[in-house]
């Protein structure tokens, strides 16, 4: 694609220009797409003095650390830090049950972390790092100022997303943001050209509080979170085994904070009810349930209820959105 071989370069020149020979450059990388090419890119700009951080809030998909850090390291030679901050997040998160408290206390937590990790870094190398890297899109940037008058809401104003400007702002970083100009097919071929793995660049997108708003409720409660990432895996799984993984925009489970009756053996049982919910959409505002044929629900639901304990009733989401939204909350 030479549009994009263009945009690369000028990027790299536009980076090389900003960053002086002395200064460093730090980048939050969340596991998507956005933050990993635009890291990606700046590594390629300026090596080195880039310094990136991942950090494992525990509410992680099943091996998602491992899987991401592969990724970072093995293919794509980029500085990175892991923090597995796990025990922080859910000490903070427990008893609480409302969803945008929940947000606002893991974008807060985060925050804590990423000045934590900055710190560190200036101990490490004597001065401060001046530049932050950010993968913002350009439909972040609309969507997040809204022009005036255009009758524009967002879930940005529905829900306290904070994927963008969601980082310290007392820290003084300047901003380095290579994709603020792109859409997200954009991105995905920048991402080819960089050797991003392609399986990588097709990721569903992931909410940035995780599980914590797909375990209803309390997320500390019992082994919520660990049944949670065993169903989620199978379904999602059992999508790429069937070849839909690229047909669908998210698919995931959601965890219900009841139980219901079952038998299971000659036993009756008493335990948890969790929900798939799969949507293909352009953009995330809208979206519409999307429909599995009778054999393959079948299979995921014989899979999920003989390999996970603890789960005895598996229900499919068929919502679109509007009425519902593609979380849960
Ligand atoms: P909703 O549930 O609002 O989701 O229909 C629309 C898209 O946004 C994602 N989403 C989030 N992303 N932080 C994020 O980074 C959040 O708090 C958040 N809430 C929803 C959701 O996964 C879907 O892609």
């Amino acid at each position: 694609d030479w549009k994009m071989q263009d945009v690369l370069e000028e990027e790299i020149k536009v980076i090389k220009g900003m960053v002086a020979p002395d200064e460093h450059v730090i980048c939050a990388l969340s596991g998507g797409v956005d933050s990993t090419v635009a890291a990606t890119l700046v590594h390629k700009a300026i090596g080195d003095r880039l310094h990136c951080v991942f950090v494992d809030n525990g509410l992680l998909r099943y091996k998602e650390r491992e899987r991401v850090m592969a990724t970072f390291q093995s293919d794509l030679h980029l500085p990175v830090t892991c923090i597995d901050a796990s025990d922080r997040f859910l000490s903070k998160l427990k008893g609480v049950k409302d969803p945008e408290d929940k947000r606002k206390i893991i974008g807060r937590e985060f925050i804590y972390i990423f000045d934590d990790f900055a710190l560190e870094l200036e101990k490490k190398l004597g001065k401060r790092p001046t530049f932050l890297v950010q993968g913002t899109l350009y439909p972040d940037v609309i969507e997040s100022c809204p022009p005036p008058g255009s009758g524009r809401t967002h879930s940005h104003t529905i829900k306290s997303h904070h994927n963008v400007g969601g980082l310290p702002k007392d820290m003084k970083l300047k901003l380095i943001e290579p994709l603020k100009l792109l859409f997200k097919d954009e991105v995905r071929k920048l991402g080819c050209i960089l050797n991003v793995p392609e399986s990588f660049l097709k990721r569903h997108p992931f909410p940035g509080p995780g599980f914590a708003v797909r375990v209803l409720g309390d997320v500390t409660e019992g082994n919520a979170l660990d049944i949670l990432r065993q169903v989620d895996e199978i379904f999602v799984q059992s999508i790429k085994d069937a070849g839909l993984y690229d047909k669908i925009w998210q698919a995931f489970a959601v965890f219900l904070p009841v139980q219901s009756v079952g038998v299971q053996g000659d036993q009756r049982t008493h335990s948890h009810v969790v929900v798939l919910r799969a949507v293909t959409s352009e953009d995330g505002m809208t979206a519409d349930w999307y429909y599995f044929d009778h054999k393959f629900l079948v299979d995921v639901v014989g899979k999920i209820c003989n390999n996970v304990r603890g789960v005895n009733r598996v229900c499919q989401d068929i919502t679109s959105k509007p009425p519902a939204t593609v979380e849960w909350e």
